[in-house]
Order: structure tokens, then sequence, then C-alpha cells
């Protein structure tokens, strides 16, 4: 029998059971990653190479996780990141996530490959709930722009740009599991020539742009006043190369290991990053955030150690939505909540602001 919500105590309680009850083409598609997944399998692993440096005897009465990101105040440090086909795996899609964002006041990056349309998504938000949308560019840039001016008309307060998907990565599990679904939206922004046969991943992504290089950003920052972000950055020398070109972030991930196998984790590429910003006094020109394997409120923390913003969130939101809806997605956010306050009185940190790389000691990293 399926387990009843209150019996999921972590976010790797919800993979458990959406792995049981979700359609197999569903769970195929969002479980996957690419080639021998050996990048997927090590997102998570890395933070274990971190442990922390907890103070004493310091005043951790109230805890404070709230925090900016691009000029918006947020309830914790993290973000909804953007995951295509959100049907697969609830009827309703990605409106679930965006009430479960506005209940604890985080904030939702819509897919360019949603399943509900962008103007759904961006209705089903209340009041002054913030939203940014991730940009897959078009090979008919007349496309990208509507899109873009679209987004921006409703009110998106960031574009993320997705840098590390110029072909779609091999998943294995998901071309094994033929896909037929592709879904009207999906359609519409751009699924052209759709091809069936290799699963649900490949069916949609034919429209991307594999020519987009750094030579484009000045257009990009000329048809919008939204900030732009990199996502997808694998690389110091791509970060400094970002702040050159005018952008105001970068997301440092690897697409949840959906695209290059073998790419480092994005808490190992910030390790690298921040202190290489640091010597160059490079390091509040601009946003950076990671995501790919956060699944524990001390993945988190030490992040924002390293110097991260914030942390983008994937798989465990859909697995929530997937096998309970609203209210798992709830739950999962509120055993976050939870969790880092828990976490930020055990380390001696009373707010999330003033976390750095005194309270983390990062020497497994270089060992392998
Ligand atoms: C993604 N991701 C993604 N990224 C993007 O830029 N555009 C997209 O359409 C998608 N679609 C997508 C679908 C599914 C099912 C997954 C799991 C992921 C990548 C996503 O934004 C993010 O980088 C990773 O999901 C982060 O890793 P975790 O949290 O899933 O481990």
């Amino acid at each position: 029998r399926m387990p009843i919500l209150e019996q999921c105590y972590n976010l790797m309680d919800f993979e458990a059971v959406a792995r049981r009850v979700m359609k197999k083409t569903a769970w195929a598609y969002y479980s996957s990653g690419a080639d021998d997944e050996i990048t997927l399998r090590e997102n998570h692993r890395a933070f274990h190479k971190i442990w922390f440096r907890p103070r004493i005897l310091h005043d951790v009465e109230q805890i404070d996780l709230s925090t900016k990101m691009l000029g918006t105040k947020v309830d914790i440090p993290f973000y909804v990141t953007a995951t295509a086909l959100g049907k697969l795996g609830n009827p309703e899609g990605e409106v679930v996530l965006t009430r479960g964002a506005k209940k604890h006041n985080v904030i939702q990056m819509i897919p360019t490959l949603a399943s509900c349309s962008f103007d759904e998504i961006i209705d089903a938000a209340e009041g002054d709930q913030v939203q940014w949308l991730q940009l897959y560019v078009n090979k008919n840039r007349d496309i990208t722009k509507r899109i873009i001016e679209h987004a921006e008309k409703r009110g998106c307060k960031g574009l993320f740009i997705t840098v590390d998907a110029p072909q779609l990565g091999r998943r294995e599990k998901d071309m094994r599991s033929k896909f037929s679904d592709v879904g009207s939206n999906v359609q519409d922004t751009g699924g052209d020539n759709v091809d069936r046969s290799q699963g649900a991943a490949r069916a949609i992504s034919s429209f991307i742009d594999p020519a987009l290089s750094w030579k484009d950003i000045p257009w990009f920052l000329s048809v919008t006043k939204m900030p732009i972000l990199l996502k997808g950055v694998q690389r110091v020398e791509d970060v400094i190369r970002a702040i050159s070109a005018g952008v105001q972030g970068v997301v440092l991930s690897n697409h949840g290991g959906r695209q290059l196998d073998f790419a480092r984790s994005g808490v190992e590429v910030l390790a690298e990053v921040m202190p290489e910003l640091r010597r160059l006094g490079l390091q509040d020109k601009i946003e950076i955030y990671i995501d790919g394997g956060v699944r524990r409120a001390t993945d988190i923390i030490k992040a924002l150690c390293l110097g991260a913003t914030g942390v983008g969130i994937g798989r465990p939101f859909l697995y929530a939505m997937s096998a309970y809806g609203l209210p798992g997605v709830d739950r999962a956010m509120q055993l976050l909540k939870d969790e880092m306050e828990m976490n930020m009185r055990l380390i001696g940190c009373n707010n999330v602001n003033q976390l750095g790389p005194e309270f983390i000691d990062t020497r497994g990293l270089s060992m392998h």
C-alpha cells in the first residue's frame, strides 16, 4: 500500500513513493539522467564531501531563513527550478508547484516546455508572487523574442537562458519508454517535427538552437529589461565571461545529470568558482545559484557557506506533486524549512546571510 503523506520524513521518501505510483513513462522521464547516470548519481553525493565546523554558544533562539534573490525577498533560500512536462506526473501540471511556492514564499521558475500554458502558470500565481522564466532559445528568434516580451509583460522577474543543452542528452531510460503525449503547449512553444520514437526529451527538443553563442547575449540584453541569467554554467572562465557579457547571474548546474555525463556537480563547481571570483574582486558583480542533487537543508546551507545566493530544487517537488499533489509539495517544502531551522541552530548561525566559508571544511572536495 502507498504510504500516507505523514510517513514522508524527508525528500528522498517522496522519490521512493513516486517510483511506485507513477506511470512508467512519467517515472522514466523525470528520473532519468544521461548515459551511465554518473553525474546524476554524484550530484547529491558531492555534498557529502563537505563537513561542518559548527560554532558554539551563539544565541540561536531566533532563526532567520529569509534572503533576497534578484531583489525579491524569499522565506527560504531555494527556488523551484524549471522542469518540463508537469502533467506527466500530475493532471494539473505546473500550477500545483505555483501554489506550493506561494504558500512558502519561494520563487518558481517556469519552464519553456511546461505542460500548462505559460499564461495558466502566471494566472495561477497570487498577489505579488514572483516567477521567473526558463528559456530554450528557438532557431527562429522571432518566436523567442515573442516569448521573452510576453513574459516581461506578464511580470516575470528573471530570464534564465539554458546554455547546457545545445543538443538534448541521451537519457536511455526515457528513450526506451516510447513517448506519445507531447501536449499542446509544447507544440506551441516550438516543438515542430516531433519525433515520438525517441523518448519524451528528444521528442520536444528539436527546435533548440545549437548555434547559440556569446555573440547572442547582447541581443537578449537589448530585447528585455528582465535580469538575464545563464543556466548550466560549469567552469569559472565562463562565469567571468558572463560577468563581462553583462548578465546578472549564473546557475552552476549540470541539468540534473541529464546532459553531459561526467559534468561535475554544481556544488563542486561552486567551490572552484567562488575563491577565484573573490581573488579577482568580482564576487559582488553577479548572483551565483546552483542546482542538482539538493535534497537536505544541509545541502542548502553548504551551498550558501560557499557563496551561493540560493539553490534550485527540481525532482523532489515533481515527485511530491506526482505522489500527493499540492499537500505533497507543501509538506516537502515544510520539511526543508524545519530541517533548515534545526541545522542552522546546530551549526551556530541564526541568519542565512551570515553563512560563510568558516562554517565548512571543504578539504574533502579535492580528495577522490
Ligand atoms: C529538468 N531540467 C530542465 N532544465 C531546463 O533548463 N529546462 C527544462 O526544460 C528542464 N526540464 C527538466 C525536466 C525534468 C524532469 C528534470 C528532472 C529536470 C533541469 C532542472 O532545471 C535542474 O537543473 C535539475 O532538475 C536540478 O537537479 P535536481 O534537483 O532534479 O536533482
